[in-house]
């Protein structure tokens, strides 16, 4: 078992280069399973969530061959359903999108219920009712997903998303590349790794219109040929070193960034008084020594993105007065708040709502990552904190940024990995002995 343990209070201060975005990713790999040819991926980020999925579609039978560390050429060209390996779907969200590749490719899936975060309650409704209404019949029994194309093939159809999904929207344009019809997607959300999943499907022949917008067209084609699509910047992980940056009173250029796709989050942080510049793919945030109090509620893109709602709430732990933190896109997303409490945040938590009252200083302490973006709110904290934090549960830190512990040790950062023993694992051998 492992753990960060940071010593906190050293501004960042250097460059950081961004990876590649891991929910275009994690969606752009298994859509891979609808080329039938080669696909070279490049910036592809170095994390737990990628390695699985290239896993998994081994067990498909597709020849995964590293070109270097952030470069892969998938060959799905011999895929079967054969092998599926079921306790790998199991531990993550974006298997969800390996419904709507196998019903394009094989016309039939059947996969695990998705795992991931838990944020309260996760359903997949709107994945399913997309997936019918193009031409599947879909059946939920026993923790798996059964599906079937109508035909053997998908048809094409109208969805009317009666929520702004990412997941949904990506999976119905997985589904509909090879159908044998025309889709229509309304209410899509526009996030820009559904653009860069459009992008990648059209580099490889498919017809994919309106991405970005809320009203995306698929006309299928008979058959996707193989090439090559560099994966864009990751929003997220630009925008958690923006924070880190802001919150240590640090100056920092993140570079590979695409400025337009980081606004929500640049609009937000110039409000707390922290400056920050663009220049072509760079953002450059110089932290300010006293911040102001803000109000934001996290919503659909170009809204603000609620991958970032925790690592904000960090922020605003430090600023003058009372901001408060409306979470508009899960039901229970605050859950990280007892463990930064812990470390003397002011924060109350009614329902959706977080009100907190800034101006404490923070201090070191033995906490744990919840989930992913609560993680790296753990980091933010020790960074900026005063002594010495221990973050638990850093596994789920590692399913989403890539070497976060080397970039920021880059920027000056006390932060190192130390390995602690698992405790439980030595109970349950001690009782087997
Ligand atoms: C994806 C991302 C996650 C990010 C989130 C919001 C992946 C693997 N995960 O998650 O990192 O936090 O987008 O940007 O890319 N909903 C339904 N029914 C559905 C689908 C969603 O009610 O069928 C609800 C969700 O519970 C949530 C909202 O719609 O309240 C948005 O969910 P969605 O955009 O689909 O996010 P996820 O796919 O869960």
């Amino acid at each position: 078992m492992e753990k960060y343990v940071i010593n906190g209070g050293h501004p960042l201060k250097g460059e950081v280069e961004i990876s590649g975005a891991k929910n275009a990713a994690v969606a752009i790999i298994p859509a891979a399973l609808t080329v039938n040819g080669i696909c070279r991926l490049e910036n592809i980020p170095q994390i737990s969530d990628v390695d699985m999925l290239l896993t998994i579609l081994r067990h498909l039978g597709a020849k995964v061959r590293m070109i270097n560390p952030s470069a892969v050429e998938i060959d799905c060209r011999q895929v079967s359903l054969r092998d599926s390996p079921y306790d790998l779907m199991r531990k993550i969200r974006a298997s969800y999108y390996l419904i709507g590749a196998m019903l394009a490719r094989f016309g039939k899936a059947k996969t695990t219920m998705p795992g991931g975060c838990n944020f309260g309650v996760r359903p997949i409704d709107q994945h399913i009712k997309g997936l019918t209404a193009i031409g599947a019949d879909l059946d939920v029994r026993n923790g798996f997903v059964f599906a079937d194309a109508r035909g053997g093939r998908m048809s094409g159809g109208r969805v009317y998303l009666d929520k702004v999904s990412v997941g949904a929207t990506m999976n119905i344009m997985i589904a509909a590349v090879l159908a044998n019809g025309k889709t229509v997607i309304e209410n899509a959300a526009r996030e820009p790794h559904i653009v860069d999943l459009a992008n990648f499907l059209n580099s490889m022949g498919a017809d994919v219109r309106g991405a970005g917008t809320d009203c995306i067209k698929v006309n299928g084609v008979e058959r996707l040929h193989g090439g090559t699509y560099t994966i864009i910047p990751d929003q997220i992980e630009a925008g958690t070193y923006m924070i880190a940056a802001a919150a240590t009173q640090g100056e920092v250029l993140i570079k590979n960034v695409i400025p337009k796709h980081l606004e929500c989050i640049s609009a937000k942080l110039r409000e707390t008084g922290t400056e920050v510049s663009e220049s072509g793919d760079s953002v450059l945030v110089r932290g300010a020594s006293k911040m102001n109090h803000i109000s934001l509620k996290t919503l659909p893109y170009p809204g603000f993105p609620t991958d970032m709602q925790p690592q904000m709430s960090v922020l605003l732990c430090l600023a003058d007065g009372t901001s408060v933190i409306t979470e508009g896109i899960y039901d229970n997303r605050f859950k990280y708040v007892n463990e930064l409490r812990r470390m003397g945040a002011c924060i109350e938590v009614d329902g959706r709502v977080a009100i907190i009252e800034g101006g404490h200083r923070l201090t070191g302490a033995p906490v744990a990552a919840c989930d992913l973006r609560a993680g790296a709110a753990m980091v933010i904290a020790g960074l900026c904190a005063q002594g010495r934090t221990e973050i638990e549960d850093i596994h789920y830190i590692e399913r989403g940024y890539q070497d976060m512990v080397g970039k920021l040790r880059n920027l000056g950062a006390d932060i190192r990995i130390v390995e602690y023993p698992d405790m439980e694992a030595a109970e349950e051998s001690l009782e087997i002995g």
